[in-house]
């Protein structure tokens, strides 16, 4: 892929990247979904979250974690007592990747591939460097691996504070952790009111560093 890098304009005023976004043409994303799906939220943001990408309702809302999966983040941000209106919101791709069901009436999510999360990266990078944050939540291990290399194991790593490469927030120094993604929770079964209450913990901790 070429990349979302000639795309990407100088300014970091956010409300300029979303609509410079909108005309992405950096993967083959753009082609069978509805629209870039930018981040939301505050510029002076001290925590700003890393997702996957938009899902079914993202693409059709035009806006980050407003379908199940964000309905389910609403919740722990809640539980953690963060105000979502505090924030920023953010995924690692920008466009809704999907297969169609065998009858054609339902989008079905398919994870992004690393070509696809490389190329989406400057985005992100641009919006690091607009938010400026103190503290990088990624959402599950597609967010980690954008940030944090592509061989990033999750697992071995959740509950660390960690940084980011120094190429990527070359102006700020962001504590960085690593949780589920909310869509993991909504997954699990037996253990989901445990995931839950892990996540919850998770976002607590992160809104204290
Ligand atoms: N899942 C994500 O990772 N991001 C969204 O915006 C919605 C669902
Ligand atoms: Fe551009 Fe990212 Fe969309 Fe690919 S997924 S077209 S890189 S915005």
């Amino acid at each position: 892929y070429p990349g979302a890098q000639q795309y990407v304009p100088d300014s970091r005023d956010l409300a300029d990247l979303a609509a410079a976004s909108a005309g992405c043409r950096g993967c083959d994303l753009y082609k069978a979904a509805e629209r870039t799906v930018f981040g939301a939220g505050v510029r002076d943001a001290r925590i700003l979250f890393v997702g996957e990408q938009p899902g079914n309702e993202e693409d059709i809302a035009g806006e980050p974690f407003v379908g199940p999966a964000g309905h389910l983040f609403d919740k722990a941000l809640e539980r953690a007592g963060i105000d979502r209106g505090t924030v920023y919101v953010t995924n690692a791709v920008k466009h809704f990747r999907f297969d169609r069901s065998a009858n054609g009436r339902r989008r079905i999510h398919k994870k992004p591939s690393g070509g696809q999360v490389a190329a989406c990266r400057p985005w992100l990078e641009a919006e690091l460097d607009a938010v400026r944050p103190d503290v990088v939540v990624c959402l599950g291990a597609t967010a980690a691996q954008s940030l944090l290399g592509k061989d990033f194991k999750l697992t071995q790593h959740r509950g660390e504070v960690l940084h980011l490469p120094e190429e990527l927030c070359g102006s700020c120094d962001p504590a960085v952790v690593v949780t589920v993604h909310p869509s993991a929770v909504l997954r699990a079964k037996s253990q989901r009111d445990d995931m839950f209450r892990s996540f919850v913990h998770d976002l607590e901790r992160a809104a204290t560093l």
